[in-house]
């Protein structure tokens, strides 16, 4: 606490986020990135637009990436907002279509920045607990509340949810924005977008930090009705009009349009999800079925927190979570297939 704080810094509990150790070399599977090299047309278009033009602002309205996305999407580039990073796009979103006087829902086992931009924004969080197995109780997000903030597939526990559900979340809630944060949708779950042209308050939420392997340019888009794009436009443009690069944007914009060398990345890391799941349950682990980049697990013997320490001790991080009802589980980013391999040796080897 310092006193020149005031008191809104005072009560924030801000996120902690997975550790970029710099002390050595490790296995990185705590952050959900992907293990594969950006496409290089992203890299070149990046290289070439580092010259003296950087003296320049960037395209404050990021015309050029918006069209491409939308494109992609099959939407129109008024129904595209970007954002330094999905985390920015969410913040915003919840300063914009949220209020104070009626709660947001969300998951107890869920991405836990939605709890810290509630708190930033003074809202008041309607808790919903997933089920004995991490499944999410649709029906309870279908009471009345203040919005609806969704990861499809849920982190950290990997699970998606049917279109058929979040229709029926849509439905129940016309006043109420829909948030679909779909950070891990590209690794077998299916995307809300085509909803969008039927749902004037779903807002789909995506990231280049995953399946576009991009997370050090900070690129994440919002999806949604025009109206609802406006909203995060208004709020952005009073906060910082330059919240994009122009590295990040000619990136960000050649790796859209290299989406069939992504493509064949996630084939390879789902193929190798499935088969890391196949070794760790041959060794006693239970594992959260996972359409995303990552799994959930937890071991019948060996504690997580215990698993996890001596997996550092040898050089592989993954991540825990010191949580209620979470505090048995580790979850795994997926690696390269050597990567892998090698983390199943050394769990081997410790239980
Ligand atoms: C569910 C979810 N949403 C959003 C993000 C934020 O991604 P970024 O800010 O890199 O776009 C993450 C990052 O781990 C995440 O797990």
């Amino acid at each position: 606490m310092s006193r020149y704080w005031n008191e809104r810094v005072q009560r924030l509990e801000p996120y902690v986020p997975g550790e970029q150790p710099k002390d050595r070399r490790y296995i990185k599977l705590n952050t959900n990135e992907n293990p594969y090299p950006p496409s290089s047309r992203a890299i070149d278009a990046i290289k070439q637009a580092a010259d003296k033009r950087l003296r320049l602002y960037p395209d404050p309205n990021a015309d050029e990436l918006r069209t491409t996305c939308a494109k992609h999407f099959g939407l129109r580039p008024d129904q595209v907002f970007v954002g330094n990073g999905s985390d920015e796009v969410l913040a915003f979103s919840f300063m914009s279509f949220f209020s104070p006087e009626n709660p947001v829902a969300f998951a107890d086992i869920t991405y836990s920045f939605y709890k810290v931009y509630a708190n930033l924004c003074q809202l008041q969080p309607k808790i919903v607990p997933l089920d004995a197995d991490f499944q999410l109780p649709v029906e309870a997000f279908c009471e009345p509340n203040g919005g609806v903030v969704i990861p499809n597939p849920n982190a950290p526990t990997g699970r998606g949810i049917p279109l058929s559900s979040v229709r029926k979340i849509l439905e129940a809630n016309p006043d109420q924005v829909v948030i679909v944060d779909e950070a891990y949708i590209d690794f077998g779950g299916e995307s809300v977008i085509p909803l969008i042209h039927d749902y004037p308050n779903l807002l789909a939420v995506r990231t280049l930090s995953k399946y576009s392997s991009l997370a050090g340019i900070r690129v994440g888009f919002a999806l949604g009705h025009k109206e609802l794009i406006e909203g995060l436009n208004r709020l952005k443009n009073s906060f910082n009009s330059y919240t994009i690069d122009r590295l990040a944007l000619v990136g960000a914009k050649a790796a859209i349009e290299d989406d069939a060398y992504y493509r064949d990345l996630s084939q390879r890391i789902m193929d190798t999800r499935e088969r890391t799941i196949e070794q760790l349950e041959r060794i006693g682990f239970h594992v959260i079925p996972s359409q995303a980049n990552f799994i959930f697990i937890t071991h019948r013997e060996a504690p997580a927190e215990t698993l996890f320490h001596e997996l550092r001790k040898h050089g592989i991080l993954v991540r825990y979570f010191n949580q209620p009802r979470i505090s048995d589980y580790l979850r795994v980013t997926i690696g390269t297939d050597e990567e892998m391999e090698q983390f199943v040796a050394v769990l081997k080897q410790i239980i």
